[in-house]
């Protein structure tokens, strides 16, 4: 039986979800179906027929770095390119459940999601720059809106 995995990466084309454990431990697989994030080594390719799906292809605006892509690059989160895909999704993930996370939710948030090589920290301080990226944005524009209607 063909997962989605496989479908994602062989029929569509799409490689930047990797396969890392192909047993549903590690997070490498990450994609988000019907805007739920999944491990797509465990789902059939037929039980996602019909479903919306977001691949870390669709994470970027165009050009454009999603914010966390941008944390990820500028704090050292993006150790290596297996396991970075899906720790990115797994951070969309969490910052759309939960905008200001502590240290603890940021670690539980990617509790899924495994790394064996250089440890979390630049992950998690990554997830945090993130978080407070988007307070700022969210921030100027209230100002942006204050300004307009004085
Ligand atoms: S490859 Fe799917 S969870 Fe590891
Ligand atoms: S980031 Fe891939 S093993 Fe550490």
């Amino acid at each position: 039986m063909a997962r989605l995995l496989d479908v994602i990466r062989e029929e569509l084309d799409l490689t930047g979800t990797k396969e890392g454990c192909g047993e549903g431990e590690c997070g490498a697989c990450s994609v988000f179906l019907d805007g739920k994030l999944v491990n797509s080594c465990l789902v059939p390719a037929a039980q996602a027929q019909g479903a919306e799906l977001r691949t870390i292809e669709g994470v970027a605006d165009g050009e454009q770095l999603h914010g966390v892509q941008a944390a990820f690059l500028e704090c050292g989160g993006a150790q290596c390119g297996i396991c970075t895909p899906g720790m990115v999704m797994a951070a969309v993930d969490l910052l759309r459940r939960c905008p200001q996370p502590d240290e603890a939710q940021i670690r539980d948030g990617l509790a899924g999601n495994l790394c064996r090589c250089t440890g979390y920290v630049k992950i998690v301080d990554s997830v945090a720059s993130a978080a407070k990226r988007a307070v700022a944005v969210a921030e100027q524009a209230l100002q942006a809106g204050a300004g307009a209607n004085p």
